[in-house]
């Protein structure tokens, strides 16, 4: 007779043997990220977003990205960098109705706006035509990943996996387990993960998980910082750099999440915390984000950007 553990691992064996078809929903800077290294070891990748326009902006931002891959891994044989390139794109296909591309996935990733209502909704529409097996996860910076999932009928087959921008070079994915989610399916998003080529570590629902949670209130402190006049923009950022060895400043990195996004964590979290000071919040980036000065992705943030992305 088959032992409980055993006929758990063929089950799991089973489940990752499907996982072969990703939905991503949202092909922004993230979305983009997560379909590319999903295509680039053979997943079938269906990107999603609200217009052709976005879409086609993802596909060549992924493009470009994996050009940078290529010209490192085939430095000296570039006709097998353009294959990688090729092939790796052709694993890709994109469509605006999120409800006809999640028809046969095996894993549904959503990568849209940081908000809870907006991404209950997007689930509650999915949860209702998705197959039964398909798994929902969501790239959530600090949303907990039970509220989201509390708008679907498949709890226990939602889970949360955050990946790191920019992620073809992250090599981290925390994998979050909610109260609700099944061993096997946390067990199927560990492994998917680590088939990708990154790390993962498993997660408790808290808020930010393991890195935001350290990450950005250290980037609000930075802001609060510069807006106390104790250092200017540029200082602050070449202190954290040289002083501390991080790749970023504070305001470079904001400027890369994007600041909607580092000011969506912060207003949630204070919303739920309002006692806790590392969550106040900043009228310069208040004033920035009605502005539409989201950083790298807007061409403005703290810094200006060129159109490669590149600081002015
Ligand atoms: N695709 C492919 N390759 C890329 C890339 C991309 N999008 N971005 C950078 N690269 C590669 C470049 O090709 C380059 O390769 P070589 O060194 O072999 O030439 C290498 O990365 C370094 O790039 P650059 O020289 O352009 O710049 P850099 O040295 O500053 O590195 C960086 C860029 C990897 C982004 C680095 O600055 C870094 O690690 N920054 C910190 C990023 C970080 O902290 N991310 C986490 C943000 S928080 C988050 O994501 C969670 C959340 O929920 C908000
Ligand atoms: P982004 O603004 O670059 O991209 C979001 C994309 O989602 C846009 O293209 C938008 O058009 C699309 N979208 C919005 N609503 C949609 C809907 N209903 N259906 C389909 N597409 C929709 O944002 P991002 O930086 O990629 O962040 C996406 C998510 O990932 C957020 O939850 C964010 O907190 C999280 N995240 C961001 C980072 C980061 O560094 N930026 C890192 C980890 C996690």
């Amino acid at each position: 007779m088959l032992s409980t553990q055993i006929i758990r691992n063929m089950s799991t064996a089973n489940r990752l043997s499907q996982i072969k078809k990703l939905v991503v929903i949202g092909g922004g800077q993230m979305g983009s990220g997560i379909a590319q290294v999903s295509a680039v070891v053979g997943n079938e990748v269906i990107i999603v977003d609200q217009n052709e326009e976005l879409l086609a902006k993802s596909r060549s931002t992924i493009e470009k990205s994996l050009q940078r891959v290529a010209a490192k891994k085939y430095k000296d044989e570039p006709e097998k960098g353009k294959t990688f390139v090729q092939e790796s794109m052709s694993q890709i296909q994109t469509n605006t109705d999120a409800e006809t591309a999640v028809q046969n996935a095996d894993l549904v990733v959503e990568a849209i706006v940081e908000n809870l209502k907006i991404k209950q909704d997007l689930f509650k529409s999915l949860d209702a035509v998705a197959p039964a097996n398909t798994i929902f996860a969501s790239n959530t910076s600090s949303l907990p990943i039970r509220d989201i999932a509390s708008s679907t009928k498949r709890e226990d087959r939602f889970g949360g996996v955050h990946f790191f921008n920019p992620v073809p070079m992250m090599k981290l994915v925390e994998v979050i387990k909610a109260p609700n989610t099944s061993q096997e399916t946390f067990d199927a998003l560990f492994t998917w993960s680590k088939s990708l080529g990154k790390t993962a570590v498993s997660c408790k629902d808290t808020p930010g998980f393991l890195v935001n949670r350290l990450l950005v209130p250290y980037t609000a402190e930075a802001v609060r910082l510069y807006e106390r006049g104790h250092g200017s923009i540029k200082d602050i950022d070449i202190a954290m750099k040289l002083g501390a060895g991080y790749p970023m400043g504070p305001f470079e990195l904001t400027d890369y999440v994007g600041l909607d996004t580092c000011k969506f964590i912060l207003d949630g979290w204070r919303e739920a915390m309002p006692d806790n000071p590392l969550f106040d919040g900043s009228p310069l980036m208040d004033k920035l984000v009605s502005e539409g000065k989201l950083g790298v992705k807007s061409g403005e943030g703290f810094y200006k950007y060129n159109n490669k992305g590149q600081k002015m």
